[in-house]
């Protein structure tokens, strides 16, 4: 069922749709403006990290070109953009000095999107710490939460008053796992116990995130966005089903945990208590206090097979073979009844708040065709489907607020650099010209055609 009409009559008047970028993936301009490089701009630069040695140095231009960006957010009928905010542009050092040009960028992206009638869902920490961050050890040291903190806090203070929701962190576990534990982000570490150290101190850097902006912005709603992994057994063994357990606890036990139980799973604990930093007293009552909102991040199903080999680090698992027929371009199978038992599991699991889902979409890397057009249907059935996911778990009365396209346009796609496309809105990147696909063109279908306007 693709008719973005009937789609769209399936979600009540006040459902939010919008579309979400990030700030290192779009904005360019890494030298300007004040800006210090972040981990990802020395991460990129390396050789063997990023596909291409592509960098950020340019993106999309977006930092040149946020007046024209923001009319095609307005153009693409959504009523809320999310995007994230650049740390290294606000507090260059991560540390120190707060550089009032790199406010003034969140400024006037803020007043743009009001201006416009767009509602702003920020998030403070979309990966690109501050490189001086690393030289006393990056999310590896406590000290880092405690400079979140203070970021967070001037954030705040110059632009909470413009903020429709603010989240603190995005995929923790990426930052964490991808980046300390399987070498795959920035900063590229391949260490569990430093992973573990990440892990607690992203953590509770959360927790003392959500403690400044209800200091200073104490009614803009405070989330938190994760990329839920649903776990499926790759069999009906024993095993397997264990493995599935334990996969559970390790890829979203260790942020769920904490954050909605005010606990590390047991199994972890007991797997790799010894190698995780010190858990001080009063760390997870910060950690654990309630959230107005969640995010999930979902795209594709995680399916779980036992390890039974001796090298095997908790969880001891490896990858089952895909069910669904399809991948997409990057090769994340398609399966979309995942992401409606995941949300079911979660929450049966935690004391959850309402939810959103933040980012869902798709990689396809057709380009533009000799007619100017960018045909990307299986990206648009990618969407029907799983928004028509998202109206079941409406109408079964999950608190299911708003769903995120991820992403307005083609950008950055980390390690895979500027190869992977996952954008409504095609960006060639020799002259930045954005071309609206044909998934863009039904997305606005469905935004425009929502009942209540949106
Ligand atoms: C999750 C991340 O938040 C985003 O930065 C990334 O581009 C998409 N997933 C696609 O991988």
């Amino acid at each position: 069922m693709t008719d973005p009409k009937t789609l769209a009559s399936r979600f009540p008047g006040d459902f939010t749709f919008g579309v979400a970028t990030a700030s290192f993936q779009i904005e360019g301009a890494t030298k300007e403006g004040g800006r210090k490089p972040s981990i990802w701009d020395a991460f990129s630069n390396m050789p063997g990290r990023v596909f291409g040695r592509h960098n950020g140095d340019v993106a999309c231009d977006h930092y040149h070109r946020l007046e024209q960006d923001l009319d095609l957010i307005k153009e693409m009928g959504v009523s809320s953009y999310r995007f994230s905010i650049a740390w290294p542009r606000i507090i260059p050092e991560g540390v120190g000095w707060v550089n009032e040009k790199g406010l003034d960028f969140y400024d006037r992206l803020l007043d743009g999107c009001k201006a416009r009638g767009i509602k702003t869902f920020a998030t403070l920490y979309h990966w690109d710490l501050p490189l001086a961050l690393l030289g006393d050890g990056g999310w590896t040291a406590r000290s880092t939460a405690y400079a979140f903190q203070r970021y967070a806090k001037v954030v705040m203070a110059r632009l909470g008053d413009r903020l429709d929701a603010v989240a603190t962190f995005n995929e923790p576990w990426c930052s964490v796992w991808l980046g300390h534990l399987y070498g795959v982000h920035a900063p590229g570490e391949r260490n569990m116990e430093a992973a573990l150290h990440a892990m607690h101190y992203t953590n509770l850097a959360h927790g003392l995130g959500v403690e400044a902006i209800r200091d200073v912005s104490p009614n803009v709603p405070v989330g938190l966005v994760l990329n839920a992994h649903s776990v499926i057994a790759g069999s009906e063994s024993t095993e397997d089903k264990a493995a599935t357990e334990r996969a559970f606890d390790f890829h979203n036990g260790s942020f769920f945990g904490p954050v909605f139980k005010g606990e590390y799973p047991a199994s972890l604990l007991d797997a790799l208590g010894d190698r995780m930093p010190e858990v001080e007293e009063g760390d997870l009552a910060a950690i654990s206090q309630k959230l107005d909102w969640w995010g999930l991040n979902y795209y594709t199903p995680m399916r779980v097979l036992a390890d039974a080999s001796e090298e095997a680090e908790f969880p001891a698992t490896k990858p089952a073979p895909f069910v669904g027929e399809t991948v997409t371009d990057i090769g994340w199978e398609i399966w979309s009844a995942a992401m409606k038992s995941l949300v079911m599991d979660l929450y049966d699991r935690y004391d959850l708040p309402e939810m959103y889902v933040t980012e869902n979409g798709a990689c396809y890397n057709m380009g533009v065709g000799a007619d100017g057009e960018v045909d990307d249907q299986p990206r648009l059935d990618y969407y029907a489907d799983h928004l028509s996911v998202c109206a079941d778990l409406v109408s079964e009365g999950y608190p299911l607020r708003g769903y995120f396209a991820w992403s307005l346009m083609d950008n950055f796609e980390w390690a895979e650099g500027y190869r992977m496309r996952f954008g409504l809105v095609h960006v060639d990147y020799e002259t930045q010209e954005r071309t609206v696909k044909k998934s863009g063109k039904w997305y606005r279908d469905l935004a425009l055609n929502f009942p209540h306007g949106n």
